[in-house]
């Protein structure tokens, strides 16, 4: 795509992003774990579904519009926590944060944000989620916890699938290296490795006790990100978790894995409606975020894309990201015949048989 194009969808947006970053951290972006298959089958995963296309339902007036964890958002497109937003644009954080308080969305800002949690919340009045992991050092997770709600951060996001650190070959040929971001109180230090064996980082020797502890140290809601088995859809439900995010962290920790989307419809059915299921990883245009709510997802978050938007136009680029998505699913809805989000039900979509 020549430069002077503007993107027209996500897939333009990430060339268009390629073109202007520095090598490596468009790989580092871009990349995964090993042979980056669970990255590939994220996507690949979502054309095994087909839509069921229905006419002469009025769908005059489609509204987008849905609630998560009772906060409304005006499309089910979140903000993936992701670290080091200044990696794609120096206003980083901020850009994203009014990106999506100007579209009416939920931004989980990262654990390795490169912007302050009190300073990035006062940047524009949306909705704004922190993430952390289940560090080994509690004291440093209720600090976070009481900066987050003072702060006015809605929930906790708690990633659960980085115990261990991955093997992510782009990086180690780049000789990339990962720093801490400024809210830990080593900001700035090299992410060792592996990274769980030091008290800032995810701690190994985590277990759902962990969760229970963070469960009872906070009023606000959590939420239990990287889940991919029914099993533990059940554990983060007994552990008192309000929702749980279905990722495989976008194949960047444990390759080999199922797509997200294929593991949707387990999680949901351990669900049993006692948390709402959530999912990440791969989407990439309007139908795939139709299709994972007719599989029984509140809502879809997107991590790379952000990083896209950022390179190519900070916060207008984001977005410009949310917009194509906005209009995409439009599309999707109105030719399903589905004019609310509430009407994307199991009917919408169809396993398609291999050709
Ligand atoms: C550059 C980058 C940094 C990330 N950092 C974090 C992080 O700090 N915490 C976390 O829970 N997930 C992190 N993720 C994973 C995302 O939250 C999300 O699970 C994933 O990107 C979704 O897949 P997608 O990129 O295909 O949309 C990161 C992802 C990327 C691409």
């Amino acid at each position: 795509m020549s430069m002077n194009q503007r993107p027209i969808n996500l897939f333009e947006f990430e060339a268009a992003a390629k073109e202007r970053l520095p090598k490596e951290e468009y790989d580092y972006i871009a990349g995964g774990a090993t042979d980056e298959l669970s990255v590939d089958r994220n996507r690949r995963a979502f054309e095994s579904w087909t839509l069921r296309p229905r006419v002469l339902r009025d769908v005059s007036a489609l509204d987008l519009s849905t609630t998560v964890l009772g906060t409304k958002v005006s499309l089910p497109v979140l903000i993936a926590p992701c670290g080091g937003h200044k990696k794609a644009h120096p206003d980083g954080e901020f850009a994203t944060y009014r990106a999506a308080a100007a579209r009416r969305t939920i931004f989980t800002v990262s654990a390795n944000s490169s912007i302050g949690f009190e300073e990035l919340a006062k940047a524009a009045n949306g909705h704004l989620w922190v993430q952390l992991y289940p560090f080994r050092d509690r004291e440093m997770i209720k600090d976070w916890l009481r900066r987050a709600k003072a702060a006015g951060y809605k929930a906790v996001c708690v990633t659960l699938d980085s115990q261990w650190p991955p093997k992510r070959e782009r990086n180690i040929r780049n000789n990339y290296k990962n720093v801490r971001g400024v809210n830990f109180p080593k900001a700035g230090a090299e992410t060792p490795r592996p990274a769980g064996r030091a008290g800032e980082g995810s701690d190994p020797a985590a277990t759902w006790k962990d969760l229970e502890w963070i469960k009872s140290a906070t009023d606000l809601p959590i939420i239990a990100k990287g889940i991919m088995t029914g099993e533990d859809v059940e554990l983060c439900a007994e552990a008192g978790a309000d929702a749980v995010i279905v990722s495989n962290h976008g194949g960047r920790h444990l390759d080999n894995t199922l797509a997200t989307i294929e593991v949707l419809s387990e999680a949901v059915a351990a669900a049993k409606g006692r948390l709402e299921i959530l999912l990440d990883g791969g989407v990439r245009r309007g139908a795939d975020v139709v299709k994972a709510i007719a599989l029984g997802a509140k809502a879809v978050f997107i991590g790379r894309p952000l990083f896209w938007g950022l390179a190519v136009d900070g916060e207008q680029g984001v977005i410009r990201v949310l917009d194509i998505l906005r209009e995409e699913i439009e599309i999707t809805m109105a030719k399903c015949g589905r004019p609310t989000i509430a009407s994307i039900d199991s009917t919408t979509v169809v396993k398609a048989p291999r050709l």
